[in-house]
């Protein structure tokens, strides 16, 4: 459960939207000094008055007749989202997916580091991907624990998944992006992201028919 500034529960929902505003006012950062709520909105595919409660949460940083500042508010977008915080991630799973995350650059313009990759497949241990090792995936707890691991992404498959969240959890690890097809076997309070494309493919194809 988050709070914000003034106690009050902020809906997942809105934490949700936050990066997407973050996305938005980097790349609106240098191209102008402020924009209104009606014109964020647009740009995000949400309403004015949408806009001015979500960000509302965090503290008062709108003015009426003025709009937002773009770098102020980013700023406190990067602190609100802790994207100033080092935060250490791993991979567990060096297939198709873990290795296109590690190829492409996700964590540019954060503090947040890839630190390692794990395996079972005894022929990828010892192998670098864009300067990341592959680790045998037994060391992956005693990794997690010594390196203070913040976030784990599972890219293994369905049946192993569970398994490894369970070294995971018992490690210390605070966060788990799960790529494995199927809901992840964790307390209801731990933190988990599913990213499921099937599921998006499935809405767009509801969606146009
Ligand atoms: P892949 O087969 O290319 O890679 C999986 C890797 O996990 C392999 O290198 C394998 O050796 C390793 N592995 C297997 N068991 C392991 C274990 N117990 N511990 C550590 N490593 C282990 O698979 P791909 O294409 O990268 O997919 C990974 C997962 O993501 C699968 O569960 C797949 O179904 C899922 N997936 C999810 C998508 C999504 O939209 N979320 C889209 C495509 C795949």
């Amino acid at each position: 459960m988050i709070k914000g500034k003034d106690g009050t529960i902020i809906p997942k929902v809105v934490i949700e939207r936050l990066p997407r505003y973050y996305r938005y006012f980097d790349w609106l950062e240098n191209k102008m000094e402020k924009i209104s709520s009606k014109k964020l909105g647009d740009l995000i595919g949400s309403s004015a008055s949408q806009v001015r409660l979500d960000l509302s949460y965090f503290g008062d940083f709108g003015q009426q007749g003025y709009g937002y500042n773009i770098k102020k508010l980013k700023h406190e977008l990067v602190k609100i989202l802790h994207i100033n915080i080092e935060r250490k991630f791993i991979i567990v799973g060096a297939g198709n997916i873990g290795r296109a995350l590690t190829r492409y650059n996700i964590f540019k313009d954060t503090d947040f580091t890839l630190k390692a990759l794990f395996d079972i497949n005894p022929a990828l241990i010892g192998e670098k991907i864009k300067g990341v090792t592959i680790y045998d995936v037994k060391e992956l707890g005693a990794f997690v624990k010594e390196n203070s691991i913040d976030i784990a992404i599972i890219a293994v498959p369905k049946d192993a998944a569970n398994d490894i969240s369970a070294i995971l959890i018992q490690n210390g690890i605070k966060g788990i992006l799960n790529f494995a097809p199927l809901d992840l076997n964790v307390q209801e309070s731990f933190p988990v992201e599913n990213i499921h494309i099937i599921d998006k493919i499935l809405a767009l194809s509801f969606m146009i028919s």
